[in-house]
């Protein structure tokens, strides 16, 4: 395979496994659920649209950054960064690297849960609707719930193993049609309900005024940024294993569209099911919550159909963090192997034992997992996406040049420098202010107690 500069390094076989794999590792628990949440509470279709604002002014002119990164240098984070801009931009590779680590050992957990209702949902359906609550309580934090995240780091670890195309690119050209089918299905299944109507109003009801707060410009940030998998070098690593004939603003395009659709979507499924049951009133103040205990206690509701139905949701939710998780590995691997010259067996055993140990205190404890949240999920991302876009923006010399390999061209490159130089930039450092309040905040509450 002819690549340019990375010697044997390896590549995607085509053009869509990159894509799939890519919209794999941003549609995931973040999308699935959080998304349509603060839609909802967020003033609906407004949030909505300041999200789609968020995701072309801030998070599109990012992921390109992360890709022209990625495949200029045709190596993991760290190396990609030195290459580059010198030996002075390699801490910020180890502190993706370090997100990295922190992202995936609390996702796991709450893919572990999601792995447990999908296998229970099978086995015997959905529990007693006023048993939910207890029965999440109950799960979510203790040797079950380390048991369960330990089972999903393996199945995750194993696909890492078999590398970019016998591991990440086949799982993803499988799984990402299956999930996209899953979440059609369910939502035409939902349309069907008589509460639809009432859900898709709830859903959609637009309320300008509730955008104009900063904390909702710092969540629709926030998720973007999480939710695109952007600002600890997830991008940049899958990008590293492309050919140069590839056409990036395009596939970065492709990536935002779907993960915004799939993200649509799971409102479209979520919130008529809620209203058919009367469980509106139900919809906790925690995301979680209301994924674990008020979703499910209407699966029970639903009687056989929502065992069926209940099961396929907790199977795609699964399959999307799966697909997720694999690149937060990647991620860990890549670097370990570049850096340290390790074989991949090796690389993937000795980081995924430490990743799922380093997740162990969040299996014990959701506070904790909040925590590593907030500081993984959230500041580290939306840092290490000012960071990035200060990178290409000021720092790297050839980026244009870098970008434009595989286009014909494309005049308004300028107009993405100049986003990454000032408004990306203007925009994050207002978010990380008030990031870095609510952070402090959270810790006083914690220890405060
Ligand atoms: N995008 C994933 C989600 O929405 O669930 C989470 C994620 C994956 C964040 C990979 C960051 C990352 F590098």
């Amino acid at each position: 395979m002819a690549t340019a500069g990375g010697g044997s390094r390896e590549t995607f076989s085509s053009k869509l496994g990159f894509t799939l794999a890519a919209v794999g590792s941003a549609v995931g628990l973040g999308n699935m659920w959080r998304f349509s949440y603060m839609a909802a509470e967020n003033g609906g279709a407004a949030f909505v649209m300041l999200y789609i604002l968020m995701t072309a002014l801030v998070g599109l002119p990012v992921m390109l950054a992360e890709m022209t990164i990625g495949r200029g240098a045709r190596n993991s984070p760290i190396k990609a960064l030195a290459h580059f801009g010198g030996t002075a931009w390699q801490p910020l590779g180890l502190l993706f690297v370090a997100a990295g680590v922190i992202i995936l050992s609390y996702y796991a957990v709450i893919a572990g849960w999601t792995a447990r209702y999908a296998v229970e949902g099978v086995v015997f359906g959905f529990l007693d609707p006023s048993k939910s609550a207890d029965y999440f309580t109950q799960i979510a934090s203790g040797p079950q719930a380390a048991m369960w995240h330990v089972a999903v780091m393996i199945v995750a670890s194993s696909i890492v193993v078999g590398g970019i195309r016998g591991g990440i690119e086949r799982v993803s050209l499988i799984l990402m049609p299956v999930l996209a089918l899953l979440i059609v299905g369910l939502a035409i299944y939902a349309s069907t309900l008589s509460g639809a109507g009432e859900g898709y109003t709830y859903y959609f009801s637009t309320d300008f005024k509730s955008i104009l707060k900063a904390e909702v410009l710092q969540d629709a940030a926030g998720q973007a940024f999480f939710s695109l998998s952007l600002g600890m070098g997830a991008i940049l690593t899958y990008s590293s294993y492309l050919s140069r004939d590839h056409h990036l603003p395009n596939e970065s395009l492709m990536i935002a569209v779907s993960d915004f659709g799939v993200a649509f979507m799971a409102g479209m499924v979520i919130f008529p099911i809620l209203f058919a049951f009367g469980l509106q009133n139900q919809v906790s103040g925690s995301t979680l919550g209301t994924l674990f205990i008020t979703l499910p206690s209407a699966f029970a509701h639903m009687g056989g159909a929502g065992r069926i139905i209940g099961s396929l949701f907790f199977i795609a939710l699964l399959v999307g963090a799966i697909t997720s998780m694999i690149s937060l590995l990647e991620v860990v691997v890549s670097s370990v192997i570049d850096t340290l010259k390790w074989p991949r067996k090796r690389a993937v055993v000795v980081a995924a034992v430490c990743i799922t140990l380093f997740g162990l205190p969040a299996a014990f404890d959701i506070n904790i997992l909040g925590l590593m949240d907030q500081i993984g999920g959230n500041v580290m991302l939306v840092f290490g996406g000012l960071m990035l876009s200060l990178f290409v923006g000021w720092a790297m010399p050839d980026a244009i040049d870098e970008v434009s390999a595989g286009t014909s061209g494309i005049k308004w490159f300028f107009l993405w420098r100049g986003l990454l130089r000032f408004v990306v930039p203007a925009v994050l450092l207002f978010v990380m202010y008030f990031l870095i309040v609510g952070t402090v905040n959270m810790i006083g509450n914690m220890f405060g107690s």
